[in-house]
């Protein structure tokens, strides 16, 4: 916030509470032993006054497109790693410090660096492959494979064919790194004497010396340390003094026999110094540093680390925290002064039994294990491997009589098991004296089991999962201990498949394998069209000049307005008392219903939306009303103070499960069916029934919905510059709230933070309610929501349910299928019901299934109103469909690919389920591709062997193809529309209805439109887009944006062309400038609209026949994953992906939204899970609880294929939308998690089938794994 209203804008905030790393800034002090430190840390989690005496280095500090930019800005932007840019300048300011710290980095210092930079956009790869340009080895070939060998020396990728590439960028050119042209450290920033601050609420004091603290603390005994801040955070309501220690004790010092830990050094620091002594020490007598350190690589992000401190980490006495388990484990030791005295005490005794508050933790001292017969362990288990809190941690040491295996000593600790650090007392006790083998083994687990009691209301729930991975943790602390002691003492020997346990996953850098067509050698070198040309805004972007709605600087009296929300999920309103609110400083007003001039009920296709609850409120998160107040804090402040009172009303109910049972379901509801499944039935050798969960999704796109609306003072005129991804629907609906006519609403649409779906309807509500603040106050009035706001407010992707009865042959041949969909809604219908007439329209994916019926029901729901996401309902219709294929694959005894090869589409021509033709021919071609170039066959038998050896990590891999179409099947939105000027001077100015929001859909307008006019890409710009340069424009959605205005674009330019063409042909000496001056001399506008009227798509749902889309974009992927059957945790191991994108307008692009719309597909599949309380409230809110996909989640080998001669009839220049159809690939990780869980149940002689919901999170998979110690959880629980 300081920074913007410095005017620096470029550091992005996407949650406010470190868990993303878009504000990731770089932060310089002086420090006494290595002159001047450099950290790259959050600014959202640093308090102001903590940086006095610090230097704080933003984006816009290292370079720009005015001056000059710094070689790490332009890497990002040549390799194409920002697509919406939101994430980019937090990317650029964590690899700038890296290289500040170390100009000559591996490409694992990159991957540890950039695990807590969130990107929603790229799929990471590419923001590496820019980053590892700076890495001290050559330069490979972009194909080649892991150990830097160029595709051509690798059979596997490389290609025969001469017209194929896997450049997608060169570094030819690019500015070196030169550390010399680094900005110093300001020495005037040296400062050691007491600080004091005040502010509105809270007092500051930064001590002067140690003596000063203990002076302060023991004068402000409330008062809390404050440290790195990173538990903290946000201090509101504080108004005594935090005291912040400063520099004073952060010192450490390794010595031989342990190490002692200033309780103010942060995280990265005591990682350094354990690295060092693990050096020192080896390997036998550095055992705890290894513990620790296996932790810490894992703990939180390089950013949270960098300030994060030891002390805070242990005082903050959180189970979920990491640290506390291992160090009580290893007997470390506290220094503690409290009123006065100083103490030494254990952690477990001090974090159990005393009140921090009056404490000051001076120093830890950790042994490093230097004895010999000592052995020490950590382990955690979290949603995410990295970056992520843990769901169960735990510490374990021990001690054996010297030259045996009996146990002198035993300590086990877990945290996340209850409300704080638990000891295995008992289990202990009972073990010391016992012999290290199976009897212990066994004992151990049972008494485990009886003493660690997992609360039912642990925060987070799993009780069972958490109560499994305590008894797997002792399994592997026992495994790991008894292959030492095999050498030591002689053991009899672990079987080596059970040796799986014990190996690790490792996080590696993702490595790709790109392969492209290239434009034909006949096409002019000055046409961009079809080459992979680097992102129009990149540079802008990744220097944080690029504008978001957010970065605008405020108008003048400019207001803010914060919202208002339920806290009951269906009740009645009695009061609203805003008096509280209204009484605060900064105040200006309270808007509701009431204060709507226009509609506040509109009706959407029948069904009523409310832009405020008038009477009765539907879901926890509904907007009641609003505060208007001069300040952010203001408005949010006061808007915690309006006092709504409730009355209950019954029924409540949140899940599919329940709108079933009171039949509760929104209209219409639809059906489409072909063939007659009766007689499909009947001929089938077998029936199956069965059904699957899909979980919902939230966008999370980084940067969060919001606006600014401005009055005009003249006429009702008003203008909003707003993150829509329908700026003619945003348009309508303030117009229909306001009672003012469309053509006095101006939407200014610069550029999204990233959309996928989120931003079409919601916003527009967002912007009724700034819009009804702005009327009422006379002045602008800006809206931003906060993550947790937008989480609970604007919902995500419906969760589905399809259930399903299903006829195959012996073979595999499906004879008749029979789903029904059922989707969750939630509160009202926003496009639920085209999402899920998306569904039925997919759920053939490419199979010719001749009996098939579908019917799709939303079901009406207490819980906030789902809406569009990337797929719109598609993901979810073809997941369902692959799922029954993956189960009569499993019923046959036969391997999935075969089933889904013997069921596909393969006549040249095919009819779809509703009657639409079309030519599978690029499907299979993908579908063989794909199979060809992941090795599929090989692999599927390394994969048998690998899991005959290894009893608790297991394989999968699976294989899909996909068929998407492409377009809106309402047809009226499938047209375009767009502007083209000329100036005098030759450039070209576009304006187009589309809305960019990271796909590049500015950057392909701009090739069509230079391949056109002929003119240089440079030389044609695209402002913004504008209601009032493009009225009506349809959404930019379905895949459809660029095959809309890049066909209006085409037409517009083509109409100026046509009307210079005699001038050309006249002069045909002339530059395009003198020829532009010569039509402008001659009255030749110089301006031409474009349009595209697209398809007339439409189904008949009463016949199931149509033409829903305008064509097919097709694919096919395969995915390898690993997984730890104890733990559930997994590995994706490796992703080929073949995509028929046609003729593509720009390679790099569409590979990027291939890549980046699968590695979506991985969260929907595998992490993103959206939890609810019993009463309907959102609990996975923020980047703390809701886990999107990192670095540490992309496949080590992600290779992306686009197929070669590929054409469309249909399309802009014979390319096919892209955007949507690869998220669905996400399920192959999914199926092939499935493949592996078999493959455990299988050699536990469990049933193969067994049920498993989307996403496939590490509870799931471990519990799904069925063995000994999952089976006594169950027993007990
Ligand atoms: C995004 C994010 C992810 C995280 N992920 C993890 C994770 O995966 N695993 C994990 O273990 N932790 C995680 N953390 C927590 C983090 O490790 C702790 O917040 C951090 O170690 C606390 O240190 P601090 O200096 O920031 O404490 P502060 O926030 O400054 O203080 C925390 C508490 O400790 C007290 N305190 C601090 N120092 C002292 C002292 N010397 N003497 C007495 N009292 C003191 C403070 O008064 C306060 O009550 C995460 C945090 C964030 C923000
Ligand atoms: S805004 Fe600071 S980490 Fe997300
Ligand atoms: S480019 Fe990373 S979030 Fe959009």
């Amino acid at each position: 916030m300081i920074l913007c209203s410095v005017g620096l804008t470029g550091t992005k905030y996407g949650c406010g509470g470190g868990g993303c790393g878009a504000c990731t800034v770089m932060v310089s002090r002086y420090d006494p032993i290595q002159e001047t430190v450099h950290w790259s840390v959050t600014a959202c989690l640093q308090p102001i006054c903590s940086l006095h005496g610090a230097a704080v280095v933003t984006v816009e500090g290292i370079g720009s497109t005015k001056t000059k930019l710094h070689p790490v800005q332009e890497r990002i932007a040549k390799a194409h790693g920002s697509q919406c840019g939101f994430c980019t300048p937090g990317m650029v300011m964590s690899m700038y410090t890296l290289l500040r710290n170390n100009p000559q980095p591996t490409t694992e210092d990159i991957r540890e660096t950039l695990g807590g930079n969130l990107c929603r956009c790229t799929g990471y790869r590419p923001i590496i492959d820019g980053f590892k340009t700076f890495c001290n080895t050559l330069i490979s070939c972009q194909n080649g494979d892991r150990n830097g060998k160029c595709c051509m020396e690798n059979s596997n990728s490389h290609n025969n064919e001469s017209d194929i590439s896997g450049e997608l960028f060169s570094m030819d050119n690019v500015l070196p790194l030169d550390p010399t042209q680094d900005l110093i450290f300001p020495p005037e920033l040296l400062v050691t004497e007491r600080l004091c601050f005040q502010g509105e609420k809270v007092r500051w004091i930064s001590p002067a010396d140690l003596k000063d603290l203990i002076k302060l603390k023991a004068e402000y005994s409330n008062a809390p340390l404050l440290v790195g801040n990173t538990t903290i955070g946000w201090f509101q309501e504080e108004v005594h003094p935090s005291i912040h220690p400063s520099t004073n004790i952060h010192l450490t010092t390794l010595f031989y026999l342990g190490v002692t830990v200033g309780a103010g050094c942060s995280l990265s620091v005591l990682k350094d110094v354990l690295l060092q002594g693990i050096e020192e020490l080896g390997p036998e007598k550095s055992r705890v540093y290894q513990a620790l350190v296996q932790t810490l690589q894992c703990l939180a992000s390089k950013q949270i680390r960098n300030m994060a401190t030891i002390g805070g980490n242990i005082l903050s006495a959180n189970p979920k925290y990491d640290l506390s388990s291992i160090l009580a484990a290893a007997e470390c030791t506290l220094h503690i002064v409290s009123n006065g005295n100083a103490n030494i005490f254990g952690i477990y005794l001090y974090i159990i039994s005393h009140n921090f508050l009056f404490a000051i933790l001076f120093f830890l001292i950790a042994n490093p294990c230097a004895l010999q017969w000592e052995f020490v362990s950590a382990f955690r288990q979290a949603q995410r491997r990295e970056f992520s809190f843990s769901i169960v941690n735990s510490g374990m040491r021990v001690t054996f009589r010297h030259d045996s295996n009996v146990v002198e000593n035993l300590d086990i600790f877990y945290g996340g098991v209850g409300p704080t650090l638990v000891k295995a007392r008992h289990t202990c006790k009972e073990l010391m004296g016992r012999k290290w083998d199976e009897k212990l083994l066994v004992v151990g687990t049972q008494l485990l089991e009886e003493e660690i009691y997992v609360p039912p209301t642990a925060p987070g729930g799993q009780e069972e999962y958490r109560k499994a991975l305590v008894l797997s943790f002792f399994f592997k602390f026992y495994m790991q201990v008894t292959l030492e002691l095999q050498q030591k003492v002689g053991m009899n020997d672990l079987p080596l498949e059970y040796l799986s346990a014990l190996k690790p996953f490792k996080n590696e850098v993702p490595q790709a394998n790109h392969s492209f067509q290239l434009v034909p050698e006949t096409q002019s070198s000055n046409d961009p069209v079809g080459r992979p040309n680097v992102h129009q805004a990149a540079l802008q972007q990744a220097t944080g000049e690029a504008v978001y709605y957010d970065d605008i600087p405020s108008v003048k009296g400019e207001l803010f307005v914060s919202m208002v929300t339920s806290t009951r999920a269906h009740a009645k309103i009695i009061s609203i008392d805003a008096s509280m609110a209204l009484a605060m400083s900064g105040v200006v007003t309270f808007i509701s219903a009431k204060d709507v001039p226009g509609q506040n009920r509109r009706l959407w296709f029948n069904n009523p939306e409310e832009l405020f609850a008038e009477e009765e409120v539907i879901c926890v998160g509904q907007i009641i009303g609003a505060i208007v107040a001069e300040t952010r804090e203001q408005a949010k402040r006061a808007a915690e103070q309006v006092d709504i009172t409730y009355e209950d009303i019954q029924p409540v109910f949140f899940t599919i499960e329940e709108a079933i049972e009171h039949q509760s379901f929104f209209d219409p509801k639809r059906k489409l069916e072909r063939g007659n499944l009766e007689e499909g039935f009947e001929k089938a050798d077998h029936i199956l029934e069965g059904e699957l969960y899909m979980g919902g999704q939230e966008h999370f796109y980084m940067e969060t919905q919001g606006l600014i609306a401005i009055p005009k003072g003249e006429a009702g005129e008003l203008e909003l510059y707003v993150a829509s991804q329908h700026a003619a629907y945003t348009q309508e609906v303030v117009g229909i709230t306001l009672g003012i006519d469309s053509n006095k609403i101006t939407c200014h649409v610069k550029r999204l933070g990233g959309g996928f779906g989120g931003k079409v309807m919601k916003i527009a509500s967002l912007s009724a309610i700034a819009a009804t603040a702005a009327y009422k106050t006379g002045r602008a009035v800006r809206c931003v929501l906060e993550r947790e706001d937008d989480m609970l407010i604007t919902s995500g992707r419906s969760p589905f349910l399809g259930k399903y009865k299903v006829g195959y042959l012996n073979d595999g041949t499906i004879l008749a299928a029979d789903i029904t969909y059922y989707s969750n809604g939630g509160c009202t219908l926003d496009e639920s019901s085209f999402i899920m007439e998306k569904a039925l329209l997919h759920m053939d994916n490419g199979y010719k299934i001749p009996n098939l019926r579908g019917h799709g029901l939303v079901c009406k729901t207490y819980l906030p109103s789902y809406t569009a996401f990337r797929g719109f309902g598609g993901p979810q219709g073809l997941t369902i469909i692959e799922s029954v294929l993956h189960e009569v694959a499993a019923r046959c005894g036969l391997p999935a690919h075969q089933v889904r090869d013997i069921n596909m589409y393969k006549d040249e021509k095919c009819y779809t389920h509703h009657k639409q033709l079309f030519s599978p021919h690029d499907m299979v071609r993908c579908w063989n591709e794909c199979l060809e170039k992941s090795d599929y066959t090989h692999r599927c038998l390394s994969i048998k062997q690998f899991n005959a050896h290894n009893h608790w990590k297991k394989r999968g891999i699976s294989i899909v193809p996909l068929k998407f179409g492409i377009g809106f099947s309402k047809g009226f939105y499938n047209q375009g529309a767009a502007l083209v000027n000329i100036y005098k001077d030759g450039s070209v100015l576009i304006s187009h209805g589309g809305t960019e929001m990271g796909q590049g859909i500015n950057t392909k307008a701009i090739q069509i439109a230079s391949r056109i006019l002929k003119v240089p890409m440079s030389s044609i710009h695209i402002k913004e887009t504008c209601t009032g340069n493009v009225p009506n424009a349809a959404p930019s959605a379905a895949s459809f944006g660029t095959d809309a205005v890049g066909m209006a674009v085409k037409d517009g330019c083509e109409k100026l062309m046509r009307r210079l063409e005699p001038l050309i042909k006249k002069h045909p000496q002339f530059t395009w400038q003198q020829l532009v001056v010569e039509a402008y001399c001659q009255k030749i506008s110089l301006s031409a609209t474009g349009f595209f009227m697209g398809p007339h798509t439409s189904v008949d749902w009463e016949k199931s026949d149509g033409n829903a889309y305008y064509y097919f974009t097709f694919g096919a992927c395969c995915s390898e994953v690993e997984i730890d059957c104890l733990t559930g945790d997994h590995k994706n191991i490796r992703t080929d992906i073949v995509m028929d994108v046609g003729r593509s307008i720009n390679p790099a692009l569409d590979v990027g939204q291939v890549e980046g719309g699968f590695v979506q597909g991985i969260g929907l599949y595998t992490i993103e899970e959206l939890q609810f309380s019993p009463e309907g409230v959102l609990l996975t809110r923020g980047p703390s609880r809701y886990k999107i996909p990192a670095l540490c989640d992309i496949p080590p080998q992600l290779n992306v294929h686009l197929l070669r001669n590929a054409d469309n009839p249909h399309a802009i220049y014979s390319s096919k939308g892209i955007g949507e159809p690869p998220v669905f690939f996400g399920c192959t990780l999914f199926f092939a998690i499935k493949e592996a869980i078999a493959a455990a149940r299988r050699e536990r002689g469990l049933s193969e089938s067994f049920p498993f919901s989307s996403p496939a999170t590490a509870e799931k998979i471990r519990m799904a794994c069925e063995d000994c110690f999952t089976r006594m959880v169950g027993e007990h629980c």
